[in-house]
């Protein structure tokens, strides 16, 4: 969860300690372009696959491209630490970095080897049942 902005761990804070201050969590991004974009790279990328770790992931990296527009790897890994995913390693969840900032910089990445996408896939409501059940429009 993001606590005044930054992203910690809230299963090692107290739910006492966070009197008085702003938390979001990854239902407070959902609807937001800071959600929207790192999303929609996340899955041009297949950064995911059972979405265990994912708002974890969100989050985090949502906390470091408010700070680094373009971070390099090592921030990138360095915000990711904590975060374990069990499916897919990180190398999707880098180049969804990766892809959010070569857009920030003006640039069109193209989609991911083996991808046959025109442009990025925009999923509309990851909350209905999944990226299996998600309304998928591609744009
Ligand atoms: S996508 Fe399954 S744990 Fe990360």
């Amino acid at each position: 969860m993001l606590l005044d902005g930054e992203a910690i761990k809230s299963c090692t804070m107290l739910a006492v300690q966070a009197e008085g201050s702003s938390i979001t969590t990854i239902e407070g991004l959902a609807s937001g372009d800071r959600f929207r974009e790192l999303a929609d790279a996340m899955t041009a990328e297949h950064a995911l696959q059972c979405g265990f770790c994912t708002p974890g992931v969100v989050v985090s990296l949502v906390a470091l491209l408010d700070t680094r527009g373009d971070p390099d790897r090592e921030e990138v890994l360095a915000a990711l630490d904590g975060n374990i995913c069990r499916c897919t390693g990180y190398n999707g969840v880098l180049r969804a970095v990766e892809r959010v900032a070569a857009i920030r910089r003006g640039e069109r990445p193209e989609p991911m080897a083996g991808v046959a996408l025109a442009d990025p896939v925009v999923v509309t409501d990851v909350r209905a049942g999944g990226v299996a059940g998600a309304d998928v429009e591609v744009v």
